[in-house]
């Protein structure tokens, strides 16, 4: 999979609480929106060992045992997002992770208040994209496709 120029991508997790709350539509239509290019989506329970995967870093945290017992509480939502520098542009768009701190205008900032129940997970950089991405998608899931939209979201020199 390729991770460069307009074909970065990034993972996103549509949590829990945003099931609850019915917030898929509009939490995907900011991406659609901002004019990234949708390249997999699947629902789907999550487990043990996958969130001890994606967790690693928090695993030893007190609060880990919480956090994994939410992230089983329904299906999420996973979804891989493309575009030009789309990793660090998804993570402004989503917002910090208290989210009720978060900036006004992003997604955590606009519809939650909790630093665990933020409604999204988004990757943090480049390089855990590529890990995340293949951690939730299979290659044949990705999509690869002409968005012919391209032509009014970027200019010539940023489709090369
Ligand atoms: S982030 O977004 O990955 O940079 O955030 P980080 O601070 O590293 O936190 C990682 C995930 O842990 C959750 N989290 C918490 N849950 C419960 N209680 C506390 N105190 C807490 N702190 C962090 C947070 O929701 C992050 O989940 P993701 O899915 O990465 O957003």
């Amino acid at each position: 999979m390729e991770f460069t120029g307009l074909k970065e991508k990034t993972l996103v997790i549509i949590k829990p609480d945003a099931i609850q709350r019915g917030l898929v539509g509009t939490i995907t239509q900011r991406f659609e929106n901002k004019g990234l290019k949708l390249a997999g989506m699947k629902m789907m329970r999550l487990g043990d060992e996958i969130l001890k995967e994606h967790y690693a870093h928090i695993a030893d945290k007190p609060f880990f045992p919480g956090v994994s017992s939410f992230m089983q509480s329904t299906p999420v939502l996973v979804m891989c997002w493309e575009g030009l520098d789309v990793v660090e542009t998804v993570r402004r768009i989503t917002g910090i992770t208290k989210a009720r701190e978060a900036e006004a205008g992003s997604i955590r900032g606009d519809f939650a208040m909790s630093v665990a129940c933020n409604v999204i997970h988004a990757s943090d950089s480049v390089d855990t994209a590529k890990s995340e991405v293949s951690r939730f998608f299979a290659d044949e899931d990705i999509h690869d496709y002409d968005k012919t939209e391209y032509m009014h979201v970027y200019i010539e020199e940023e489709r090369e």
